[in-house]
C-alpha cells in the first residue's frame, strides 16, 4: 500500500532500535524523509545507515534522552531544521526498567525514574511537537503503550500503570487538537522479539535445553501465563508497520485509538 508519505517529515524518538527502527523502515521504504533519535549516537548513526542501505532514504540520526527536561523541544527543533518541517511523531521510548517492581517492593524513587521515562518523557515530545503539526496544518502522533495495561501483573505495577497514562495522554491528545488536524494514537505491543527477548529466546533455549525456536514462546506461556492466538512473539517490523500505517495519510480518520498489535492476547 502506498501509505502517501512521500516527501513529508517524521521524527521517531526510540527509532534507533526495535519497534521504533522498523517504523521507520516503513515510513523510508515508502519515500517519507525520517529522522530517528535515542540517547546513544553510535546505534542511531548504525541504525540510519541500515535504513539508508535498505531503502536508499537518507535518514537523519539524532541524540535525546527524552528524561531530561528542554531535550524534547531541541530534537524537535532539530528534525524540524534537518527535514524541513514535520508531519509526524512517533515515541517508542520509555521501557521503564525501574518500572518492573510489585506494589510492596516498589519505592518511590522506582515510580518516579518510572513516570519520568514511560509518561512524562511521552508528555515533553507531544508538548514539543503539537505546536509545530498546527503550524503545518496538522499531522499525526503515536504514542506506544504496552499489552500489560489491559493485564496487569503483579510484578510490573508502575510500569503498567504509567503506560496506562500514555493511553490516556494520547486519547486527550486526540480529543485537544483534533479540530488542528492533528491525529493521536497508541499502539499496545504484546511481546514483541527486540533485543530483550530475542537474548532471552537465546540464553532461556541454552541454560534449560529448550529448542531455540520455540523457547521464548514457553516462557511466555509457562511463566508469564500468556495466551496468545498466534501462538509466537510479535516480529518489531508487525508493530512498526502499524506505526508507519498510523502516522500516514492512509489513517487519516484514525484518533484517539488504542491499537492492540499482540497477535491476540488474552490472559
Ligand atoms: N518489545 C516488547 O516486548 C514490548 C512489549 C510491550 C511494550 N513495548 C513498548 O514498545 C516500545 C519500544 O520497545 P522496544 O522493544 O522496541 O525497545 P528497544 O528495542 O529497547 O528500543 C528502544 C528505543 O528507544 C530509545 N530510548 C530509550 N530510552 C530513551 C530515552 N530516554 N530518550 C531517548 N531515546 C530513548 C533507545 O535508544 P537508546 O538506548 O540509544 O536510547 C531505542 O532506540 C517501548 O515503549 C516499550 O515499553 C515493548
Amino acid at each position: 500500500m502506498d501509505l502517501g508519505v512521500r516527501d513529508q517529515g517524521y521524527l521517531v524518538i526510540g527509532g534507533s532500535a526495535g519497534i521504533g527502527k522498523m517504523a521507520a523502515l516503513a515510513l523510508a521504504a515508502d519515500g517519507a524523509r525520517v529522522a530517528i533519535a535515542g540517547r546513544s549516537r553510535d546505534r542511531a548513526e548504525a541504525a540510519g545507515t541500515e535504513i539508508t542501505a535498505a531503502t536508499a532514504m537518507p535518514v537523519v540520526a539524532l541524540t535525546t534522552d527524552l528524561i531530561r527536561a528542554g531535550a524534547a523541544e531541541e530534537v524537535v527543533a532539530q528534525a524540524v531544521e534537518e527535514l524541513g518541517g514535520l508531519r509526524g511523531l512517533a515515541v517508542t521510548t520509555g521501557l521503564g526498567p525501574r518500572g518492573h517492581r510489585d506494589l510492596l517492593s516498589g519505592t518511590d524513587e522506582d515510580w518516579t525514574s518510572t513516570f519520568d521515562d514511560v509518561l512524562l518523557g511521552t508528555v515533553r515530545a507531544c508538548r514539543a511537537v503539537v505546536p509545530l503539526l498546527s503550524e503545518g496544518g496538522g499531522g499525526s502522533i503515536v504514542t506506544t503503550a504496552a499489552y500489560s495495561v489491559r493485564a496487569p501483573k503483579a510484578h510490573q505495577v508502575p510500569y503498567a500503570s504509567l503506560k496506562a497514562g500514555v493511553v490516556t495522554l494520547t486519547k486527550n491528545l486526540a480529543k485537544s487538537f483534533g479540530h488542528l488536524g492533528i491525529r493521536a494514537n497508541c499502539v499496545c505491543p504484546g511481546a514483541t522479539e527486540t533485543e530483550i527477548l530475542a537474548a532471552m529466546r537465546r540464553s532461556v533455549a541454552k541454560s534449560r535445553g529448550w529448542p531455540v525456536e520455540s523457547a521464548l514462546e514457553q516462557i511466555m506461556v509457562e511463566e508469564w501465563g500468556m495466551q496468545v492466538a498466534l501462538g509466537r512473539a510479535g516480529r518489531p517490523e508487525e508493530l512498526g508497520d502499524v506505526i508507519a500505517f498510523l502516522l500516514s495519510e492512509r489513517a487519516s480518520y484514525l484518533t484517539g485509538a488504542t491499537v492492540n498489535v499482540d497477535g491476540g492476547t488474552d490472559f
